[in-house]
């Protein structure tokens, strides 16, 4: 059966835009998993623009969340949006905010998050950079459920990438993130499976 899913992004939107093609433009999945509409919390945010243009049918909403003061409006709008659209998967696709312990608490294995690092190594923002500087040989990316604490829940699925000596930060970036693109959506696909025991 078809899982709604809402993806939340803040910034340049290429997984949002991944996730996108390859669950509702050109419907390639296993048709387990439906994207039904898209929320950023940065006016202007480049992924706004490119999910208009790329699906003008998808609802994309801007929920004005930059301090924390503005949290608690966030997430009592996005929970509206969830009911509204029978929400079952919270999809982080570079979602730059924290959310509140307390919004994570009501959605236990729903929430599902990629991070640019073979965790636990290298939490937090910069984790490229970081792994990078750091000078380890192998670094790659994770997809977890969230849960209250940051870049700590349990993890679904991770791709490893090389660092070459020739990389530089940029070329690792670029590595990275065609890492993310092709594991994301299989870790979706996984987490949504029925059989699956978080599902
Ligand atoms: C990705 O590296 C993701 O792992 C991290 O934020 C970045 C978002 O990139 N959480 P994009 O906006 O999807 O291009």
């Amino acid at each position: 059966m078809q899982k709604n899913c809402i993806i939340l992004a803040s910034g340049n939107g290429s997984n949002a835009l991944n996730l996108i093609n390859k669950f509702y433009m050109s419907k390639t999945g296993s048709g387990l998993v439906n994207i039904s509409a898209v929320v950023s919390n940065i006016e202007g945010a480049p992924v706004i623009g490119k999910v208009k243009k790329n699906s003008p049918d998808i609802p994309i909403f801007t929920i004005p969340f930059t301090s924390l003061s503005e949290r608690k409006l966030f997430e009592s709008a996005l929970e509206n949006i969830i009911e509204k659209y029978k929400i079952k998967y919270i999809i982080l696709a570079g979602f730059m905010k924290i959310l509140s312990k307390e919004f994570v608490s009501k959605f236990p294995y729903k929430i599902i998050n990629i991070h640019p690092s073979l965790l636990p190594a290298f939490k937090g923002r910069d984790a490229i950079k970081n792994a990078f500087e750091y000078g380890v040989k192998y670094t790659g990316v994770t997809v977890h459920y969230v849960t209250q604490e940051v870049d700590a829940g349990p993890i679904i699925c991770q791709e490893i990438v090389k660092i070459e000596d020739s990389d530089t930060v940029e070329s690792l970036e670029a590595k990275v993130h065609k890492a993310e693109h092709k594991i994301y959506p299989v870790a979706i696909e996984i987490a949504l499976t029925d059989g699956n025991p978080q599902c």
